[in-house]
C-alpha cells in the first residue's frame, strides 16, 4: 500500500488516517485551517481540555524528534487526552518484533497511533492493519503530512492565501519528507510559482516533479543564490538528510553548499519574504537570522505546530 492509496479526507476527518497530503482537497484544507485558528484564538486553552478527555494516543518514534513528538505529546495534553510514549529501543522491536505486530499492540491500548519511520510507505503498511486512526509523523524519504499543514497554516496566516505565491525551497529536496509534502498542499491551489535551490545530487524526484506541475504548480529548478528572484512570499529551508546517505563522504560534498545569513538575505530577500524553516537545521540556517522579523521557523512556525495538530486530533478523534 502507498501513501497515494489513503482515504481522501472529502471534508470528514471522523477516525481517517493522516498519510499523505494526496488525502486533502481545499475545502478539507479550510475546515482544519479554521479549526486550527478556532483553538489558536482561545485565550484559556484549559476549555479544550474535555475534548480529548479518557483518550489516548500511542507516540511511536522509530527515528529521533523533538518537534513532531513534543508538539503531539503536548497537542493530546493540550485537549485534555493521555499520551503512551513508547521508547522504541527497549520494546519488543528490539527482539525483531513486526511493525504490523507492533501497531496490533498499541491498538489495544490507545485510540490513535502517531509513527515516524525510516522505511518509506511504514505508515501505510501501519494503517493497513490498524483499526485505529494512524498520523504519519515522517515515513523515511517519503512524507511528512502534519509538517506541511503546519507549513502551510503559517503561509496563510502571513500571506492570506495560498494561492498566487512566489516561493522558494531549498536543500534537499530528494530526501527532504517535508518538502514532498508541502509541494503537495502547494499544488491544490492556482498560480502557486516555486523555485527548487538544491545541488544536482539532492533534486527533487522527478517523477513527483512532474505530478506536481500536471497539477498546475510551476517549478523551476535553479542551482544558484544567484539565481533566486527578488520579493518571492517565502523561502523554506531544509536540512541536508545525513541519514539518508550511504556515506560521509557523499554527505560532505553536498552539506551546507546554500546557507542563509544576513547578507544572503538582503541581497535577494524581499521586505515581505517570510523565512521558513521545518527544523532541525545543522548550519544551513546561520543563528544571525534569528532575530529577523522575517523568520519565523523559532517562532510561529513552530508554534503552529502544537495548534494544528490539535485540530487534527480533534477533529479525527472527537468530532461534534
Ligand atoms: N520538523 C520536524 O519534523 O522536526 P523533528 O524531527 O524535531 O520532529
Amino acid at each position: 500500500m502507498s501513501s497515494s492509496d489513503a482515504k481522501s479526507i472529502n471534508n470528514d476527518f471522523t477516525q481517517k488516517d493522516i498519510l499523505s497530503l494526496s488525502q486533502f482537497d481545499r475545502t478539507s484544507l479550510e475546515t482544519l485551517f479554521d479549526k486550527t485558528t478556532s483553538i489558536k484564538g482561545e485565550k484559556d486553552l484549559r476549555k479544550l481540555l474535555q475534548i480529548l478527555e479518557g483518550r489516548v494516543v500511542t507516540l511511536l518514534f522509530y527515528e529521533p524528534s523533538s518537534r513532531t513528538r513534543g508538539s503531539f505529546d503536548a497537542a493530546v495534553q493540550r485537549l485534555g487526552g493521555r499520551t503512551l510514549i513508547i521508547n522504541v529501543e527497549a520494546s519488543s522491536v528490539a527482539k525483531g518484533e513486526t511493525l504490523e505486530d507492533t501497531i496490533k499492540t498499541f491498538e489495544n491500548y490507545s485510540d490513535a497511533i502517531v509513527i515516524r519511520h525510516s522505511e518509506l510507505g511504514a505508515a501505510a503498511k501501519a494503517a493497513k492493519v490498524s483499526n485505529i486512526p494512524i498520523f504519519n509523523a515522517g515515513d523515511g524519504i517519503g512524507e511528512h503530512p502534519t509538517q506541511a499543514l503546519l507549513d502551510m497554516f503559517t503561509i496563510f496566516e502571513k500571506k492570506k492565501s495560498l494561492s498566487g505565491l512566489v516561493g522558494l525551497v531549498a536543500g534537499d529536496l530528494k530526501h527532504g519528507r517535508t518538502v514532498h509534502s508541502l509541494l503537495k498542499g502547494l499544488s491544490l491551489f492556482e498560480n502557486n510559482v516555486i523555485y527548487l535551490l538544491s545541488p544536482d545530487q539532492l533534486r527533487l524526484d522527478p517523477e513527483l516533479k512532474s505530478q506536481l506541475e500536471e497539477k498546475g504548480l510551476k517549478l523551476f529548478e535553479i542551482e544558484s543564490v544567484t539565481d533566486i528572484p527578488k520579493d518571492t512570499d517565502f523561502w523554506y529551508w531544509t536540512r541536508v538528510q545525513k541519514e539518508r546517505f550511504s556515506s560521509e563522504v557523499e554527505y560532505k560534498k553536498v552539506n551546507n553548499k546554500f546557507v542563509v545569513n544576513n547578507e544572503l538575505l538582503s541581497l535577494y530577500a524581499g521586505p515581505k519574504t517570510i523565512i521558513m524553516h521545518p527544523l532541525p537545521r545543522v548550519g544551513e540556517i546561520a543563528t544571525e537570522v534569528d532575530k529577523d522579523p522575517r523568520a519565523v521557523y523559532l517562532t510561529d512556525q513552530m508554534k503552529n505546530g502544537m495548534y494544528v495538530r490539535m485540530a487534527l486530533l480533534s477533529l479525527i478523534l472527537s468530532p461534534v
